[in-house]
């Protein structure tokens, strides 16, 4: 898997890119990940990205031509077809799917981060990026979306977990049947007075899988009604 992210904030992007699964993945040429600051394309002798909305308002807007030269410079370099990327409020929500589905995606994928009050929509008109979203809410720039839609999707990559299984069993996943994981414990037996429950000491595998399948059961209809509501088909009501 490929991405190339472009940002005005390539340090926090590398910070992220250089810690834990993220940055083990790339050592191992499971993902690679090229990051262009969107400053470089910037116009005149201060690199300006942004400019005040016609019409007024508040904030500022990016401009055009540096998104422009910053994505066609990055696919410049890129062999093939590409799949834009730019997180905003109103796309598609990340979820599960879409993570597996970008981590078997064969095209790179170029991230665009938005930041300040928006951008010309002559960027959306002439690039068509497919708008991705982490939820109902605004975050200040399209860094976290960025690396939250990259962390889903590699995490997912055979091989990059120690063991596959992990996310195999995660919430979501198919043997979770698209619900939330089952309760877990470690050593101690008892702490505070909390007993790990026998069943999972009893080394009776088929009994294990049993409870563990009825507490994601009841785990997913307690804290997700609209999850089990799904997965039965009812309207979540
Ligand atoms: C301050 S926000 C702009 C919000 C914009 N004025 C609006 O009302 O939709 C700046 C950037 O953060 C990113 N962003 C903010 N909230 C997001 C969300 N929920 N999901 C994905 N990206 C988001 C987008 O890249 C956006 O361009």
């Amino acid at each position: 898997m490929h991405a190339e992210i472009i940002t005005l904030f390539p340090d926090m992007v590398r910070a992220v890119l250089d810690t834990s699964i993220l940055s083990r993945a790339r050592e191992a040429g499971q993902f690679t990940c090229g990051v262009t600051d969107l400053r470089e394309f910037g116009l005149g002798n201060y690199r300006r990205v942004d400019d005040v909305p016609y019409g007024g308002g508040p904030g500022m807007v990016f401009r055009p031509e540096p998104v422009y030269a910053a994505v066609e410079a990055v696919e410049a370099r890129l062999d093939g077809p590409v799949r834009r990327l730019l997180p905003s409020p109103q796309g598609r929500v990340l979820d599960h799917a879409l993570a597996a589905e970008l981590a078997r995606e064969a095209r790179p994928l170029v991230i665009l981060c938005g930041h300040y009050e928006g951008m010309d929509e002559r960027i959306m008109q002439g690039l068509a990026f497919e708008e991705v979203s982490l939820g109902d809410f605004v975050l200040t720039g399209g860094e976290l979306p960025a690396l939250a839609m990259l962390d889903a999707a590699v995490r997912l990559i055979p091989g990059v977990l120690g063991d596959d299984r992990s996310h195999q069993q995660d919430c979501f996943s198919e043997a979770a049947a698209g619900g939330l994981k089952y309760p877990q414990y470690t050593r101690p037996v008892v702490f505070r007075g909390m007993t790990v429950p026998e069943v999972l000491r009893s080394g009776h595998h088929a009994e294990i899988e049993r409870w563990r399948a009825e507490q994601a059961r009841q785990v997913t209809r307690t804290k997700r009604p609209d999850l089990a509501a799904r997965k039965s088909g009812g309207n979540g009501a």
